[in-house]
């Protein structure tokens, strides 16, 4: 080892922060081409993640010698939380136990940060440098078992290459649950292959609306894309190395102009000529809401058939949100499937629509999610929600029994514009900084214990309405996305009480392991050059956000 090491103090670079950290008198120590790694039983998928991930970042190829002193030991550890690890750097061997793999994936995250930010780049930068540790033992379990990040790309699709490279960006932040927003009213961006029309017709459209819904501009160019089956199972087992769980949604029976257009059959046809739609070109809440018919429901079962065999997850979403009902109000067959029913109102049609596919699910050992819109017209029983419209939705679902993941639009949406002034790229929505974001907390006032045991945990939303390629999604996600990790999976004090120039300076180290990284974050300064795109778009829209 040469020179005087660099690093600062450990416990003030690690994001998200853990729970403890004991640094060892100021003591270094390295890895060299010599250091081995013994994957003990049930590791093996993390020693593959270390070998291909910080194996390429530092030129070193960890072999399999579990005879060498100079290794690194992956083990579980049935004592430590499930989700919990430990990594020791002391004397060698060094260690990274968790009370699972996924445990020690997790450990072995924060022993790639423990390396520097160089351990974060796709090859070393010099083949003699040096790979300096900490000598450190870090103890550290998350708070919520539910640690998510959805991706909208049916507003505007993220190839594949996109997508994997989201799962670990979302690994490094400790984060578990990808909400793959796979449908909308502006494209259908799976295959499924008894419903070719799908990904022919609904994947693509002719044109986008550029900027907000009240924007002047089109971009007059076709826009689509999807992901094949292969493609899916790639995804869903790229993520499961990195102990992440895909959650699907298909978003029923609003935001689904989209299927309609393929297939009018599925729309309102009594009140409208559905031949006539199109995959919708604009922003905003499409009317075009799918028909509340026996053949609508054998249609989506036939999706969430391909959908199950494709996704493992428990959870299932299907969306549920901002289902405009004016068709139905103006349709016979909805107006005769309520009183058929004995239903009250389009509310309750809607979640009879809902809970049949409740029902539909749990009788194939899945359990549905769907938008907090759900409990009107009452809540499917074994139903969980994502809150997005404010905590509302999640304490009444929370003290009716039922699972919820917090995901308010006031905190954790991000395409919300993170800072004020008019450079900011195409902004939308109100102002919601890093330092909102770190303050968000997750379980609201006034649940008792066994309410709040309902929150299942958190996520943060990637609307991509403005976001039309993998750049503008890097400077919206981050870094309020580090700060929304810290949130998930640190145990935070209470909001006012957060040290919030402690994590920004935590945050100076991060941004160095974004840059390895290659995230076109924002800058704490604001937008670089080639990020600002003023003019027309870039004044701020002051109030809640019209184009959704
Ligand atoms: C949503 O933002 N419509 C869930």
């Amino acid at each position: 080892m040469s020179g005087t090491p660099e690093f600062v103090e450990p416990d003030k670079t690690l994001i998200p922060a853990p729970s403890r950290v004991v640094w060892n008198a100021a003591g270094y120590t390295s890895l060299d081409g010599e250091t081995a790694l013994e994957a003990r039983p049930g590791t093996e998928g993390v020693a593959r993640w270390l070998r291909a991930t910080v194996g390429a970042a530092t030129g070193l190829a960890f072999p399999d010698r579990p005879d060498r002193l100079n290794r690194i030991v992956l083990s579980i550890e049935p004592g430590l939380p499930p989700e919990g690890y430990r990594v020791v750097v002391d004397d060698r061997p060094f260690r990274i136990e968790g009370g699972s793999a996924a445990g020690v994936f997790w450990g072995a995250q924060t022993f790639r940060q423990l390396l520097g930010p160089d351990a974060f780049r796709r090859a070393p930068l010099r083949p003699d440098q040096d790979w300096d540790l900490p000598e450190v033992t870090v103890e550290d379990s998350p708070r919520f078992g539910w640690r998510g990040l959805l991706l909208d790309v049916a507003r505007h699709f993220m190839p594949k290459e996109g997508v994997l490279r989201y799962l670990d960006l979302m690994a490094a932040h400790k984060l578990n649950v990808f909400h793959f927003h796979l449908t909308d009213d502006q494209g259908w961006r799976i295959e499924i292959e008894r419903y070719p029309k799908l990904t022919e017709t609904a994947s693509w459209r002719a044109r986008s609306k550029f900027g907000h819904r009240a924007s002047p501009l089109w971009e007059e160019k076709p826009h689509g894309g999807y992901y094949t089956h292969d493609d899916i199972r790639e995804i869903v087992a790229y993520a499961a190395e990195r102990h992440i769980t895909v959650v699907p949604e298909i978003d029923v029976p609003g935001h689904s102009q989209a299927a309609i257009a393929a297939y009018p059959e599925l729309g309102n046809t009594d009140v409208i000529d559905t031949t006539a739609l199109t995959v919708w070109d604009n922003w905003g809440i499409s009317a075009n809401v799918l028909a509340p018919t026996d053949s609508t429901l054998r249609f989506y079962e036939g999706v969430f058939e391909e959908v199950l065999e494709l996704f493992p997850s428990q959870f299932i979403h299907v969306g549920g949100d901002e289902c405009r009902k004016e068709q139905w109000a103006d349709s016979v067959t909805a107006k005769t499937r309520i009183a058929d029913l004995g239903l009250a109102d389009e509310d309750e049609l809607q979640s009879w629509f809902i809970g049949h596919f409740d029902a539909w699910l749990a009788a194939r050992g899945r359990r549905l999610i769907g938008w907090d819109e759900i409990l009107e017209g009452g809540l499917a029983e074994g139903a969980a929600v994502s809150s997005w419209r404010g905590y509302g939705g999640g304490i009444a679902a929370a003290r009716a029994g039922h699972d919820v993941v917090m995901c308010p639009e006031q905190y954790v949406y991000l395409d919300h514009r993170q800072a004020p002034g008019e450079d900011e790229p195409v902004p939308i929505g109100f102002v919601r900084t890093l330092e909102d974001v770190y303050r968000f907390e997750p379980v609201p006032e006034g649940l008792t214990e066994d309410e709040a045991r309902h929150v299942l945990g958190t996520q943060a939303n990637v609307w991509t309405e403005v976001m039309e390629d993998t750049a503008r999604v890097d400077y919206q996600t981050f870094p309020r996305l580090a700060a929304f990790a810290e949130v998930a999976w640190s145990r935070l004090p209470a909001p006012a009480e957060r040290d919030f120039a402690g994590f920004e300076h935590r945050m100076t180290a991060h941004y160095a392991r974004l840059d390895a990284l290659g995230v076109a974050y924002r800058p704490p300064t604001g937008p670089r050059p080639w990020q600002k795109r003023p003019g027309v778009l870039g004044r701020p829209i002051e109030g809640p956000p019209p184009n959704r």
